[in-house]
């Protein structure tokens, strides 16, 4: 699909008109309210349905194929692989000058990790996947962590305690709830398993775009924030750190986040549609 006809889209398909009198009463009451161009519609959920069919097809391929004394960069080559003979695109590949097709965290790299033949996994290593896969011009993001060999019960214990916050983040992602219920959620849960939240990174809209408004900070107060209005598209996507929340980029390939103490973050993410109802996973 153009870019056009993705945007015709909104004209034809035009938002229902009970959502606009709730968005309209909320405002009244002061609550900040999403541009209409964050409302997916029912086309545009479609497509991107089947963006988020494919990504999850490629993080399965890396689940089957992930394994200790390989390479990131052959994790890279799976993707590249799997994405393209779906007729699909990677998302990061050039994207604002990333100069590979996913990214790689092992261990005390909170994200962005850029895949190279110089990077071997390990047995005891954590690593996170993060893919990001474009399908008839749409856009569905999502990443996991992968367990390599034999890994300590403190960083089996941070990969499952990371999925559990994605899980209650997802929870608190109700329509007509606010991205900072989302935050406050994660943080919560985070903070009484002794964990930190890194604040400079967060979640986002995505769909027609890589990265939409609004940012999520995993962060958050209850009731403050945007308001999540049935039709958006936001991705969740905590990274939890063991130690201190700081983090640092890396000075030479000024992409990758490393945790300042050196301790080790893990992160899950899921694209996530607003619903009337409640939200649906457009990711697994
Ligand atoms: N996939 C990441 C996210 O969750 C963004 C990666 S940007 C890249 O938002 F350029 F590093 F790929
Ligand atoms: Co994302
Ligand atoms: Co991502």
């Amino acid at each position: 699909m153009s870019e056009a006809d993705i945007q015709r889209i909104f004209e034809t398909e035009p938002v229902p008109d009970h959502i606009l009198e709730k968005m309209e009463e909320l405002r009244k009451k002061g609550k900040e309210l999403p541009d209409l161009s964050l409302l997916k519609r029912p086309s545009h959920i479609q497509g991107i349905i089947e963006a988020g069919r494919i990504n999850t097809g490629v993080l399965d391929e890396v689940a089957a194929r992930i394994h200790a004394g390989m390479t990131t960069q052959e994790i890279d080559d799976i993707v590249v692989e799997y994405t393209h003979s779906h007729n699909a695109i990677c998302a990061p590949y050039h994207f604002e000058g990333y100069p590979k097709s996913v990214c790689t965290s092992v261990n005390e790299e909170v994200c962005h990790g850029i895949p190279s033949r110089h990077k071997r996994l390990h047995d005891g290593d954590i690593i996170n996947v993060d893919c990001t896969t474009i399908y008839n011009g749409y856009y569905a993001d999502a990443s996991r962590m992968f367990m390599i060999g034999d890994v300590s019960p403190q960083r089996k214990r941070l990969v499952e305690e990371t999925m559990k916050c994605l899980e209650l983040g997802i929870q608190a992602a109700q329509p007509w709830a606010t991205v900072g219920d989302i935050g406050y959620a994660i943080s919560k849960y985070a903070g009484s398993r002794g964990y930190t939240v890194v604040r400079e990174l967060g979640g986002h809209g995505v769909g027609i775009g890589f990265h939409e408004d609004p940012f999520l900070s995993h962060i958050g107060k209850r009731g403050t924030g945007m308001v999540l209005v049935p039709g958006m598209v936001i991705t969740i996507e905590p990274m939890i750190n063991i130690g201190k929340a700081g983090v640092v980029i890396d000075p030479y390939n000024e992409w990758t986040i490393y945790t300042k103490d050196g301790k080790d973050s893990a992160q899950w993410e899921h694209t996530i549609l607003i619903t009337e109802t409640g939200n649906e996973i457009l990711t697994h």
